[in-house]
């Protein structure tokens, strides 16, 4: 897919902004950035009351941190949590945090911060786009995965019974602060499954960071602060540039979904507690870089061995261990399933080479089926 907008080159010294004219935003990114929460988020918070929202396993180990910042700059705020997890994001939980709203008299200048991974993000978010129809909203993400994806871009909503993601809002936030020290807490297999995400930056956009992180990869594995706070740099500044050129994804967006058809099958077909988003993420990848072989798509023959080599090296998983022989049928019918599918063809990003990708609708199910077979273990 090619965008006309330029892409500016790395310069790790520049603080970020999202690009969106009037609603424009910061994201600020330095180790120990939470205890300054107040300094940096008061200009943006409209001095209403502020109701942080956390699930209980990031209220407990981080809450009291955030919530001393916010006092010491003499801002009014109050946390309220819900019970960690995925099953969390409901709408029966936002209706529990709108009550949050109500009892903590949040009015019209009054802002609600997502504080936590994606699912505090996306919940918050909802949220704040619904009470009294728009209140402020700020970012505070505590996984590797919020900090480098979710919460930047806008995208917010709840899972219902009709699927992951499918009701929800557009609400940029007013600002997005990421203290990557806070990752320091993080269970291991979710830190290194959020690398996978980093991974996915290198390849579709910026051949330069690939390189980087062909370098970092150990470096960034252990969680070296350095080499964490400049790959979260990075990541956010790439998915910047794709908000920026196609905030609601109508065209170069969708290339962020790389790997991601392939991934949403494997985590449906194996069943969510299987795998981590981020690691059905990564095997996806390897499985659109062997469709793009196969379709003629890949001009670049190196990659595929160069994305498995970072794989391995992020310590993520390779392959996929399928229950029986039927199982790649049913997982390329999946894959018609996808939100991206348009007029019964399915649409894969496929890579051409290192930051040149290609959206392709693909008829052809026994490529797509020889796609799946090429990463199963
Ligand atoms: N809005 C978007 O653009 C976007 C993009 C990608 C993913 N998502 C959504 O993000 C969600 C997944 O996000 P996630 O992986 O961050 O999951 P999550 O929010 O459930 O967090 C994962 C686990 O880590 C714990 N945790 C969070 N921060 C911690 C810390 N600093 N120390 C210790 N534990 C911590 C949480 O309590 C939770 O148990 C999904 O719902 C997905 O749909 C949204």
């Amino acid at each position: 897919m090619h965008c006309a907008a330029p892409f500016p080159h790395s310069n790790p010294g520049v603080q970020l902004t999202v690009d969106l004219g009037p609603r424009s935003y910061p994201i600020h990114i330095a180790p120990g950035l939470l205890a300054r929460a107040g300094e940096l988020l008061a200009p943006h918070l409209g001095g209403g009351r502020v109701l942080v929202v956390a699930d209980a396993t990031v209220a407990r180990l981080h809450g009291e941190t955030l919530l001393a910042a916010l006092r010491a700059a003499g801002i009014d705020a109050v946390l309220t949590s819900f019970a960690a997890g995925e099953p969390s994001k409901t709408l029966a939980t936002a209706e529990r945090l709108w009550t949050a709203c109500a009892e903590a008299r949040l009015d019209r200048s009054g802002c609600v911060i997502g504080f936590g991974g994606g699912v505090s993000g996306d919940l918050a978010g909802f949220v704040a786009a619904c009470w009294m129809r728009g209140v402020r909203f700020v970012q505070i993400p505590t996984t590797l995965l919020a900090m480098v994806d979710s919460a930047v871009g806008g995208k917010t909503g709840v899972d219902t019974a009709a699927g992951k993601n499918l009701v929800g809002a557009f609400c940029q936030p007013a600002c997005v602060l990421a203290d990557p020290t806070l990752l320091a807490t993080m269970d291991p297999r979710e830190y290194r499954a959020g690398l996978a995400e980093v991974l996915k930056y290198g390849v579709i956009k910026d051949p330069a960071f690939l390189a980087w992180l062909e370098a970092n990869a150990e470096r960034l594995r252990e969680r070296e602060s350095d080499a964490v706070a400049h790959a979260v740099h990075e990541s956010c500044r790439i998915k910047a540039w794709y908000v920026q050129v196609d905030e609601f994804e109508r065209g170069p967006r969708a290339e962020l979904n790389y790997g991601h058809t392939f991934g949403h099958a494997l985590e449906t077909e194996a069943g969510y507690a299987a795998y981590l988003h981020g690691e059905a993420v990564g095997i996806g990848m390897r499985m659109a870089c062997a469709l793009a072989a196969r379709l003629g798509v890949l001009r670049d023959a190196g990659l595929p061995a160069r994305q498995d080599a970072l794989l391995r090296r992020l310590g993520l998983p390779l392959t996929h261990a399928p229950r029986d022989a039927g199982e790649t049928a049913r997982l390329a019918a999946r894959t018609a399933l996808d939100k991206k599918s348009a007029k019964g063809r399915v649409r894969f990003i496929l890579p051409v080479e290192p930051g040149r990708m290609e959206l392709r609708a693909v008829e052809d199910v026994a490529a797509v089926e020889d796609a799946f077979r090429s990463a199963l273990g």
